[in-house]
């Protein structure tokens, strides 16, 4: 899951709260209803679950496994978490993935997605030394999920990078992290590429840039607001683009896969039409997304975060701009390196202009510099960032298309977070069903090439500096046992039922 600026988990335990969540969980279900999408899954749509590794394997030093920044910063700063947790077991899916995969097909699920700890099978991040019983738990797991007919999506890098590459040579802030992360993406196609085609290099660089290296909220937790994080951003751009020249000129005749970085984005929808704040939701948007996503399909950062971040540099008194160049060379080896447009998305926030901060210390936010709210009828998730707001995934995707010339769009991330942890999680299946009828109404009456949908997730994982307080799983996970039990919420057996019907009305008022 990803999460915005302010990181910090509101958890409100008052009953008023639970009250208010519940009776305004029953007020939309009534009320929804009537806006479903009543057309069939067209056949081109796959829908599936998405995880991640450091979030749900555990055995995080166990055979032969290497330690990530994100084992270090829960050991070392257990202050930085809400339950000072770790993700030393999370799901003890490096045991369980059997179970795991046994949920995704009794759920009828056409895709799994999951991710490669690079310290699993490199436990230094280099390639010279490999660990045999991590390839092998990964072979086992493509294995399974072949025997299953499930189709797996595979992520190279969610997050976790080998503590040793941090150490050494400051991990996404050194320039030579774009050869290190060449050669195991390089690695990964070689061993792995007859077992997938569905890739993912980079998940959400946003968080890996600002929160890891910019407000340090999130490993490795360095503070370099405005100035680092945009070096990491430039590193992670060269480092997927070297990820995709690898697959394009070595691995896509044999094994004609995709490759993509999946992207995070809150929609930011104008707080009214004044021009001031259409232009504010927009300049938002292009500094979380466009960052990305310009680079990616159009050439080079977009025009406003350039603008924005040279003249606020200058007023500071630095002599470049904070936000660093790419040479010609480095735009052309960047732009069309994304096969389709990956994205992951949760929420939905009101945007208004806000007068420039005052010039002193140099912020990302300074620069973005947008004032946001929400509506007091929206569901609230987890955290004071999280909506459930349908229409916002298609007003995202409607952007995406006209501002990216149509590209293949899959959304590789989409779910809901309560800090109840409820079996009878309504609120999940309102939200799940409404977002997935806005990506009917985006691929049917706005002609958008949405061809993946993936729920996070199919259970409760470790939600980083969340841990264990923030629940997006169909299915349950009691923690404190050790046996890790999975268990099955309300939200498993309708996400069965639409499976089954692939449509999101009764079957008889399915419309082909
Ligand atoms: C960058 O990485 C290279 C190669 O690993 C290393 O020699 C160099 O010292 C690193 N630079 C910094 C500033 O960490
Ligand atoms: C930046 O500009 C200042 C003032 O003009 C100058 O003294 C300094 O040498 C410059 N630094 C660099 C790295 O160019
Ligand atoms: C969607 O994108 C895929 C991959 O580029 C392409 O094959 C397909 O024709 C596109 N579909 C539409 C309706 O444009
Ligand atoms: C979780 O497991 C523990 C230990 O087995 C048990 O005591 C507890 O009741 C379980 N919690 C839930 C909510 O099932």
């Amino acid at each position: 899951m990803q999460a915005l600026d302010t990181r910090q988990l509101h958890i409100n335990q008052k009953m008023r709260f639970l009250t208010g969540l519940i009776l305004s969980c029953l007020l939309s279900l009534s009320l929804a209803d009537g806006s479903i999408n009543p057309r069939r899954f067209p056949k081109t749509l796959r829908i599936g679950v998405a995880n991640a590794a450091p979030q749900i394997e555990g055995a995080w030093d166990e055979d032969g496994k290497g330690e990530t920044i994100w084992d270090r910063f829960a050991h070392k700063h257990p202050e930085k978490f809400v339950d000072r947790s770790t993700p030393d077991i999370a799901c003890d899916s490096y045991r369980k993935y059997k179970e795991d995969i046994a949920l995704v097909k009794a759920m009828g699920l056409d895709h799994y997605r999951l991710s490669i700890a690079w310290s699993r099978v490199l436990p230094t991040g280099y390639t010279d030394k490999v660990n045999k019983a991590g390839v092998e738990y990964y072979k086992n797991v493509f294995k399974e999920l072949k025997a299953n007919n499930i189709k797996p999506m595979v992520t190279i890098y969610h997050w976790d990078l080998p503590q040793p590459l941090q150490d050494q040579m400051n991990g996404w802030l050194n320039e030579s992290i774009v050869d290190v992360f060449g050669d195991y993406a390089k690695f990964v196609f070689e061993t792995f590429g007859d077992d997938a085609d569905w890739w993912i290099t980079i998940n959400e660089p946003k968080q890996v840039c600002q929160a890891g290296y910019g407000s340090g909220v999130f490993a490795p937790g360095i503070v370099s607001n405005g100035v680092l994080d945009y070096v990491c951003t430039k590193h992670v751009l060269l480092a997927h683009a070297r990820a995709w020249h690898i697959y394009n000129e070595q691995f896509r005749a044999k094994n004609k896969g995709q490759v993509a970085m999946v992207i995070d984005s809150t929609w930011y929808e104008p707080g009214s039409d004044r021009d001031e704040d259409k232009a504010a939701a927009e300049r938002a948007i292009q500094f979380d997304l466009g960052i990305y996503g310009n680079p990616l399909f159009n050439g080079d950062w977009p025009e406003i975060v350039k603008q924005r971040v040279a003249d606020r540099s200058e007023r500071e008194g630095f002599n470049t701009s904070r936000l660093p160049e790419f040479t010609k060379e480095q735009i052309d080896y960047i732009k069309g390196t994304s096969d389709y447009l990956a994205i992951n998305h949760y929420s939905t926030l009101l945007t208004y202009h806000a007068p420039d901060a005052p010039i002193g210390t140099p912020s990302f936010d300074k620069d973005k510099s947008v004032a946001l709210s929400h509506r007091s009828d929206w569901t609230q998730g987890s955290a004071d960032w999280f909506f459930d707001v349908p229409w916002g995934l298609r007003n995202l995707l409607n952007w995406l298309k006209n501002t990216y010339n149509n590209p293949e769009i899959v959304i590789t991330e989409n779910g809901f977070s309560d800090t109840t942890g409820t079996l009878e999680d309504e609120n999940r299946i309102v939200y799940l069903r409404g977002h997935l009828s806005a990506c009917l109404d985006a691929i049917f009456a706005d002609k958008v090439n949405l061809t993946g949908y993936t729920v996070w997730s199919i259970m409760d994982d470790w939600e980083w500096t969340g841990g264990y307080t923030s629940f997006l799983g169909m299915y349950r996970v009691n923690f404190t046992d050790p046996a890790r039990p999975r268990i099955k919420r309300k939200s498993a057996d309708y996400f069965t039922g639409i499976m089954k019907a692939r449509c999101l009305v009764d079957e008889s008022k399915c419309v082909e």
